[in-house]
């Protein structure tokens, strides 16, 4: 089999990320200070792998300089996390900051900076304050609109001259599309109108925040952009019923948020169809106007899998609550190449297809891969003699995506970048630490002691060559 040589581009942004609440632990947390994912760990944590949650997660706040260090090694060129609201604040109406969460966030961008890791900060990866879920109805509240802008601002104002990169949301869709409309997670309602709430407040939000930093000024080479898991949805075939069951469903899951955050508007097909279902959100003209002039200058999209769907087989139950299952099905491509552990199609080519979209729909807008990864489940079946993991999948993974996503730049993407989820194994949501993610391991049964897998040395080399190598020729990369 030929290998070749592909090549970064110059600047092209080669990172990890992970999140607060995935990795920090509640160490230095206040009694008052749960975040929405603490009280769904808290309410039932035999629901979670093995019973870890965010309890201590990866222990990264009291390990940080040692994790940064080794960010530092392998060289990556960026570091994204999130600050977690609910430990940020100490006042949560009057967005008083508590003095011990700032200083630690301000130590670790420091030594991001130092150890010459551009530090990314997300505003809201599911950290929503606890309180504020049990007081308002968490999203479904202007009120925490409100809260959340004030909140952001006091993080522009103590981070923003360094930080060059802020993200408003991660995966703004993900909560509530769980908790609302599935069903399966904390705290268990089916209520589809809101849901709906929920995701045109946090677009709100978003714009909002945006507005606040433009207004602010903090850094003259800073950006704003959310972080979006788009899917790249693909019908089961090209008949008309497959073909609107895809339309339908990329309004859903993915126009809801990419129109309004990319373009400023939010698609009309959308809002007329939740009419009919009667589960329209409330919005006034003023928020559309906030939401038009406040789109986002760089956009985050978390790509994993595709999505398949086609047109439903079975006729609805007309008892239930509207869901947007009405109009579809999930579709299952025999022969598809999974990731048996996590239950995800492996389908690279999402990259160039993904990357074609925004290019071809909206304006080329600059823009990173947030996060690609491949969780695998039992990783020390892998260790060599030395204990290091032999993680060859992920390496074949994450070149495999990467070169995809380089044939896209060639072709005039504007992609800036690729973030592997995630720098050390962390913390799922429900799925803890069972599947691994990391270039680093973490070992549970030794304190949770850090020790870099073969993907990580691989990643240092790229890093410092600017290239790898990969197979000249799968089927249908030309
Ligand atoms: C993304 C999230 O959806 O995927 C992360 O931003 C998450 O928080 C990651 O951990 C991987 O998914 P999972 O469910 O396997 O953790």
């Amino acid at each position: 089999m030929a290998y070749k040589k592909y090549y970064l581009p110059k600047d092209f942004i080669l990172g990890a990320a992970a999140s607060a609440w995935q990795t920090e632990g509640w160490c230095g947390k206040k009694e008052f200070q749960d975040s929405f994912m603490d009280v769904w760990y808290k309410a039932d944590p035999n629901l979670w792998h093995n019973g870890y949650g965010p309890t201590i997660a990866t222990d990264f706040y009291n390990r940080y300089h040692e994790d940064v260090k080794l960010m530092g090694e392998i060289g990556l060129n960026a570091y994204r996390t999130s600050i977690d609201w609910s430990r940020f604040i100490k006042n949560y109406e009057t967005a008083e900051v508590d003095e011990d969460a700032a200083e630690y966030y301000n130590d670790l961008i420091d030594d991001l900076i130092k150890n010459g890791v551009e530090p990314m900060i997300c505003l809201e990866h599911y950290e929503l304050p606890a309180v504020l879920l049990e007081k308002y109805g968490g999203w479904g509240s202007k009120h925490v609109v409100e809260l959340y802008v004030k909140y952001a601002e006091q993080v522009f104002k103590l981070y923003g001259d360094r930080v060059k990169y802020f993200f408003t949301f991660n995966e703004p869709i993900v909560i509530q599309t769980r908790a609302f409309l599935d069903s399966i997670r904390y705290p268990f309602k089916q209520d589809t109108k809101t849901a709906m709430q929920w995701s045109y407040n946090k677009i709100l939000a978003s714009a909002k925040a945006i507005e606040d930093y433009k207004r602010g000024n903090y850094n003259k080479d800073g950006k704003i952009g959310i972080i979006l898991n788009i899917e790249v949805t693909y019908p089961r075939s090209s008949a008309e019923h497959d073909v609107m069951a895809a339309k339908i469903y990329d309004l859903f899951f993915n126009r809801i948020f990419l129109d309004p955050c990319v373009k400023g508007v939010l698609p009309d097909e959308l809002l007329k169809i939740l009419k009919y279902h009667h589960c329209s959100f409330e919005f006034t003209q003023e928020e559309l106007n906030i939401i038009k002039n406040n789109t986002v200058q760089i956009l985050g999209l978390n790509l994993y899998a595709p999505a398949r769907v086609k047109a439903r087989d079975s006729a609805w139950n007309p008892s239930t609550p509207f869901h947007p299952s009405y109009y579809y099905e999930k579709f299952e491509l025999p022969g598809r190449k999974m990731n048996l552990s996590r239950g995800w199609e492996i389908y690279p080519k999402i990259m160039y297809d993904m990357a074609m979209r925004i290019k071809n729909e909206y304006g080329n807008i600059e823009w990173l891969v947030t996060e690609n990864g491949m969780g695998i489940e039992n990783e020390q079946n892998f260790k060599n003699e030395d204990g290091v993991i032999q993680d060859d999948y992920r390496i074949e993974f994450i070149s495999d995506h990467l070169r995809w996503l380089l044939k896209a730049i060639e072709e005039g993407s504007n992609c800036k970048g690729y973030m592997l989820w995630a720098f050390t194994d962390n913390v799922s949501p429900q799925n803890a630490f069972k599947n691994r993610y990391g270039l680093v391991e973490i070992d549970l049964d030794d304190n949770r002691n850090r020790r870099i897998k073969k993907s990580g040395y691989w990643y240092k080399e790229v890093l410092k060559n600017r290239y790898f190598e990969y197979k000249d020729f799968t089927p249908e990369y030309k």
